[in-house]
């Protein structure tokens, strides 16, 4: 039986004013937040619970922090929020570390070395880091964990991805990410779904060998849904469509440089 709420939501009109419940197994859950943010670059916070712990996944801008919070209090006292995953250092994606930091000093910042050169210019480095470029997995105390796949960049050079082994769901940062003023939880057509993603791969990602590259190390490893930061969850049956379309891509300096390409 499967335990993810993803397929269940297809084409259904959801609600911003609660968290939407995305998995629930034995006391491993996940959350998207559902924060109003209504632009084209709509961002999208996960809430990954595990028994008591509770670690939040790109938790966004200063501005959606009081948001991001009230959602987060829908279902935990704000206290046991024990980790932040910032996929890079971006405003839209880790801003609000330092709102999150000035609550709590004791909250883990999860993130690659090459992002942790940055984020104290949010205003605080006395944090406790968790690097992901020298422990790629990320255990709860129950013992499940998360596997964290680097994807250089894509777009920024310590860009990495988060897999939840428990759920199989890929929380991929602004990889897959689409934008779009209509606003749906899920992917239902995936060719016009594509258009959505150019819109964003084409002009931040990098080149094909970064994406071919970050396919190959996905390997092996089964994906229930992709969840990016921006625009609609990918879920299982558009999966193998999505790895097949980052490695097709043709994106940044192959575009920019396109009369050096080989
Ligand atoms: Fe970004
Ligand atoms: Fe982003």
């Amino acid at each position: 039986m499967s335990h993810s709420y993803i397929d269940s939501y297809l084409g259904q009109e959801l609600t911003l004013e609660t968290i939407t419940p995305l998995y629930k197994n034995e006391g491993h859950e996940i959350y998207w937040l559902g924060i109003d943010d209504e632009t084209a670059f709509r961002c999208n916070a996960y809430l990954i619970k595990d028994n008591d712990e509770y670690i939040i996944v790109d938790p966004g801008s200063r501005s959606f922090f009081a948001q991001v919070q009230e959602r987060v209090s829908q279902i935990t006292d704000l206290k046991n929020v024990k980790g932040l995953i910032l996929c890079h250092q971006d405003p839209d994606v880790a801003a609000s570390m330092i709102d999150w930091l000035d609550f709590n000093p004791e909250i883990l910042i999860i993130s690659s070395a090459r992002t942790n050169v940055l984020l104290p210019h949010y205003g605080r480095s006395d944090y406790e880091f968790y690097d992901i470029t020298e422990d790629n997995s990320y255990s709860f105390k129950s013992g499940r964990k998360l596997t964290f796949v680097e994807a250089p960049f894509l777009h920024f050079p310590g860009a990495f991805t988060t897999y939840d082994n428990e759920s199989s769901f890929l929380f991929s940062g602004d990889i897959w990410a689409a934008l779009d003023i209509t606003w749906n939880l899920t992917v239902s057509d995936f060719e016009e779904h594509k258009m959505n993603m150019d819109l964003f791969h084409l002009d931040y990602m990098a080149s094909n060998v970064a994406a071919r590259g970050y396919v190959r190390q996905l390997d092996g490893i089964s994906i229930e849904a992709i969840l990016p930061q921006h625009g609609s969850i990918i879920p299982k049956g558009f999966v193998l469509d999505a790895l097949e379309y980052l490695k097709n891509l043709r994106c940044g300096v192959d575009l920019v440089y396109s009369d050096l390409s080989v």
